[in-house]
């Protein structure tokens, strides 16, 4: 395709600025410092509307999964469809980039296959949960799809971060039928591709002057819990001799955890990210403490070392200081290498711009890794400023990711061939 020649990215941009700037109303929100919405929310049901709205005047037809993942095609059932999209919650602190500006990216070449009358067929997809926000599941809508959760933890073990209830019975109540979510999968079974775009969250493309990123791996990651038991006593009282305080073990892990992913290199970082302390009070020795690792890299068996060794190094810390260090896996995903045809159709299109671009990893996470499974994958990247992501200072450029459209399109047409 010549898309090139003829799409006019100054109105793509425009489009998608004015999609970016109304999702980040008060509408979509649920407050007011920064992006938060998640699964079963009024905000989140908001955007899905926007979303419907928008594709339904474009022809498609538009609906939802048994767990909320929307999905709509311009072609009936059995045909086959290119998948583009991302996810449209968002971090409980985040911006207004981070998928939504995959979900936008992906409404505007279905609005560009229009306009310019190439009548691809599309497949658009917004997961549900790809944060965790509301469950403290990252990409739970995409897991759920590809069958990588079970029934129990999805009535019993996820449960909602704001009150307990169970992921169950909250889909319930927003009107779903969780009881048939094996038949998630069948929103893949038409794909012959999957490309989502996506803001980098980091900085490689801003350093290295390059306007789009073509992903060629997602790293993996291990999510985990350390409970440490100490004894709750008196912050005054009790001599330093006679303590059994859990906040330094959590204070050596953290060390430690640096420590070993630089030694690791190749991609590897770990971050405490979580921190609950109990009582939590100025005044007392903590009885008990958890904090999250949360481990990734491009190679396996880099980060899952760093993630054994750092679980062995909590366990011994401990024991030291006469406690005991529990460490329980939340959750694990390889790291994803994506496909190269796909990749290379959109180094075509990118080259066919004329605009700079690098091939890359991804360092954070993204549904195409459960998607990776099943269908072709690629991703595009676009720079964000200074790399800042789940932080409402987050920014990135609608004219890049006009960009990004118009590169997928271009890519999705040759791979029609
Ligand atoms: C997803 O948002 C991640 O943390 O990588
Ligand atoms: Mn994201
Ligand atoms: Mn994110």
């Amino acid at each position: 395709m010549a898309a090139h020649a003829t799409v006019d990215r100054e109105r793509s941009a425009r489009r998608i600025e004015l999609d970016i700037e109304t999702l980040a109303g008060p509408d979509y929100t649920v407050s007011s410092e920064a992006i938060r919405r998640y699964a079963y929310t009024p905000v989140y049901r908001n955007t899905l509307d926007y979303f419907t709205a928008a594709l339904q005047e474009l022809g498609f037809t538009v609906s939802e999964d048994p767990v909320g993942t929307l999905i709509a095609r311009n072609r009936p059932p059995g045909q086959p469809v290119f998948g583009i999209g991302s996810h449209c919650d968002s971090n409980r602190n985040g911006g207004r980039y981070d998928g939504t500006m995959g979900v936008v990216t992906a409404l505007e070449v279905c609005r560009l296959n229009a306009e310019l009358g190439l009548d691809l067929p599309l497949q658009l997809i917004s997961f549900l949960e790809e944060e965790g926000s509301g469950f403290g599941q990252m990409l739970l809508g995409s897991r759920i799809m590809l069958q990588r959760v079970t029934e129990d933890e999805l009535r019993e073990s996820f449960r909602a971060i704001d009150d307990g209830r169970s992921f169950w019975e909250h889909a319930e109540s927003a009107g779903y039928e969780p009881a048939r979510w094996r038949e998630s999968i069948h929103a893949l079974d038409d794909l012959t591709g999957w490309i989502e775009m996506h803001i980098e969250q980091a900085r490689v493309l801003q350093d290295t002057g390059n306007r789009i990123g073509l992903v060629h791996t997602i790293a993996g990651y291990v999510h985990a819990d350390v409970i440490v038991e100490g004894r709750g006593d008196h912050a005054g009282a009790t001599p330093m001799d006679l303590r059994l305080d859990p906040t330094t073990v959590l204070a050596e892990t953290v060390l430690e955890l640096e420590r070993l992913a630089v030694a690791a290199g190749q991609g590897t970082v770990g971050t405490v990210g979580e921190i609950e302390v109990d009582p939590g009070l100025i005044n007392a020795i903590a009885s008990r403490i958890r904090f999250s690792l949360d481990i990734r890299g491009p190679v396996d068996d880099a980060y899952s070392g760093v993630a054994r060794d750092v679980a062995a190094f909590a366990e011994r810390a401990a024991a030291a200081r006469g406690m005991t260090a529990d460490v329980r896996q939340r959750q694990t995903l390889p790291a994803t290498p994506l496909d190269d045809r796909i990749v290379d159709a959109l180094d075509a299109a990118a080259a066919a711009t004329g605009e700079p671009y690098i091939r890359m990893h991804s360092g954070a996470a993204h549904d195409t890794m459960c998607v990776a499974d099943r269908v072709p994958s690629a991703m595009v990247f676009v720079p964000c400023k200074d790399g800042i992501s789940h932080h409402p200072d987050e920014d990135a450029n609608p004219a890049d990711a006009a960009l990004a459209a118009e590169i997928i399109l271009g890519a999705i047409a040759a791979l029609q061939d």
